[in-house]
């Protein structure tokens, strides 16, 4: 298996003298399911942010697919990985999910191999979202809001997923829904990195656990 990320010798922190990572060694596989576990404030969500490029100024190897992450642009990055985003809000970029969607697909058009329309429309229908689709964000539920997150990554399938706690704030219906879209996208070869805090977990889909620990990354 081909790692996507590969971490050696790794440190990081956001203060010069205390870093959260520190010689942390992790490779994250391209076509499989990868968990990372670890409690309140361990780092997971600044590991997703290193990932998807939204941090830099690390010290070690950091490598995405076989390039120098400090060496990739934004851009460069963003063709290879999409991040869900913790913070749901910050996932979304216009008034309705309809119009939401939309601007996804614009900005990754050139990626698009399905019709844009019939693809969106799969997307809503799979996520029930008809009923609210032309709603303005802001009178929306949590859940409706994680919904349209979760219906845009599927216009970005060929890319390698990194969900930041995408489980949380989810009913049954949409964890089953969730977990069948990632155990299909292995089935097609495209891997997917969830990071949560959650222990209890259907491991069946899963492929590699690992814990944040002491700076570190320990395998399950
Ligand atoms: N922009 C920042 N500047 C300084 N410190 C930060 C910043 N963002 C996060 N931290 C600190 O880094 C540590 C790790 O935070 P992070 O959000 O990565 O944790 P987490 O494991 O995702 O937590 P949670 O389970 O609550 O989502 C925390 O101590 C946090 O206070
Ligand atoms: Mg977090």
């Amino acid at each position: 298996m081909d790692p996507i990320f590969t971490f050696s010798d790794f440190s990081f922190g956001y203060l010069k003298h205390e870093l959260l990572f520190h010689d942390l060694e992790l490779k994250v596989n391209s076509n499989s399911v990868t968990l990372i576990q670890g409690d309140n404030g361990s780092g997971k969500t600044t590991l997703c942010n290193l990932m998807s490029g939204l941090l830099t100024r690390h010290k070690g190897q950091f490598l995405l697919e076989n390039h120098n992450m400090d060496k990739l642009s934004k851009k460069d990055i963003s063709e290879k990985v999409v991040l869900l985003k913790q913070n749901i809000l910050g996932n979304i970029v216009a008034a309705t999910p309809e119009e939401d969607l939309i601007i996804w697909q614009e900005k990754f058009r050139r990626k698009c191999s399905e019709d844009d329309n019939e693809k969106r429309m799969k997307a809503f229908q799979l996520y029930n979202m008809e009923e609210f689709l032309l709603k303005p964000v802001w009178e929306l539920s949590h859940g409706q809001i994680k919904r349209i997150t979760l219906a845009a990554l599927l216009l970005n399938s060929k890319k390698f997923w990194i969900l930041d706690e995408p489980f949380s704030g989810l009913d049954s219906k949409l964890i089953s829904i969730l977990e069948n879209t990632i155990k299909d996208r292995k089935n097609k070869n495209f891997g997917t990195l969830i990071v949560s805090h959650r222990s209890e977990f259907h491991t069946d889909f899963i492929d590699e656990i690992y814990r944040i620990e002491n700076q570190g990354i320990l395998k399950v």
